[in-house]
């Protein structure tokens, strides 16, 4: 069983300005802040129903409320406050007026207490995750329904940067696969590392490149800052593998 540290955090404070302004909201400032999720409302996250994790922490399969499936997200201790808001900005801002099919639908956060929470819709069929790699293996579509994916995925980028915003981080394991009667539908997850386009800056941290091939090589060379095109190239790279 892994016990969730319930370490208090200070609420945000001004210890630094610039620690306060990042914690602030990070686009435009219409963004509302998200729902706080209580912890009490979610089953409890053990390692029996993990279905993922990574760099930036353990996602959980789960039930809010009881009967409602989600994915918790539980960020790694070293995860700052203000990289969880982003994330969970990204995904409001995407979906201010209505929810969209190929994006995950955000329940809230808890920013109360390490480790911080971040709740969406679970993706999948019946009982099952798939994130597109494991879709991919497992040939769990036909050559028409991957056409139709990869349409529906390159509508979503279209979309994601219409409202001005950069994923950066496009990848297998960021995509899972979704069903809705009659269709199987793309959703992409993660939005750990996105940004808005007007806001992006060149990376200084030193990155060795054989680690990230799905990251644009002027990226990750220090040469520009991630783009429109860095995305679509991470695009380029998925659609190598369907
Ligand atoms: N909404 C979802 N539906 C189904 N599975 C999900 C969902 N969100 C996350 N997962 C699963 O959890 C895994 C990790 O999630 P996520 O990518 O958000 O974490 P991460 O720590 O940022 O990972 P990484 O650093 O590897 O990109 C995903 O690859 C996927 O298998
Ligand atoms: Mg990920």
């Amino acid at each position: 069983m892994v016990q969730l540290s319930k370490t208090p955090v200070k609420p945000a404070k001004a210890t630094k300005e610039t620690n306060l302004q990042k914690e602030q909201h990070l686009s435009s400032g219409k963004t509302p802040m998200p729902v706080t999720i209580q912890r009490r409302d979610l089953t409890p996250q053990d390692e029996t129903n993990i279905i993922g994790s990574g760099t930036y922490g353990v996602c959980y399969k789960g039930f809010y409320h009881g009967n409602i499936p989600v994915v918790i997200k539980s960020f790694r201790k070293s995860i700052q406050r203000h990289e969880v808001q982003r994330e969970s900005e990204a995904l409001q801002d995407l979906q201010r007026t209505q929810h969209h099919i190929s994006l995950p639908l955000l329940f809230g956060v808890n920013l109360d207490s390490l480790s911080f929470l971040l709740v969406t819709q679970l993706n999948g069929a019946q009982d099952r995750t798939y994130a597109l790699g494991n879709a991919i293996k497992e040939k769990l579509l036909k050559f028409k329904q991957w056409v139709d994916l990869a349409i529906q995925l390159a509508r979503t980028l279209g979309y994601i940067q219409s409202c001005g915003w950069l994923h950066n981080d496009l990848k297998e394991n960021n995509i899972v696969v979704h069903y809705i009667s009659p269709a199987w539908n793309p959703v992409i997850i993660d939005f750990g590392k996105s940004c808005l386009i007007k806001k992006a800056k060149v990376k200084t941290k030193q990155h060795d490149a054989s680690r990230y091939p799905w990251i644009a090589p002027e990226v990750l060379q220090y040469t520009s800052p991630p783009s429109q095109a860095s995305d679509i190239f991470s695009f380029g790279m998925i659609l190598k593998l369907l």
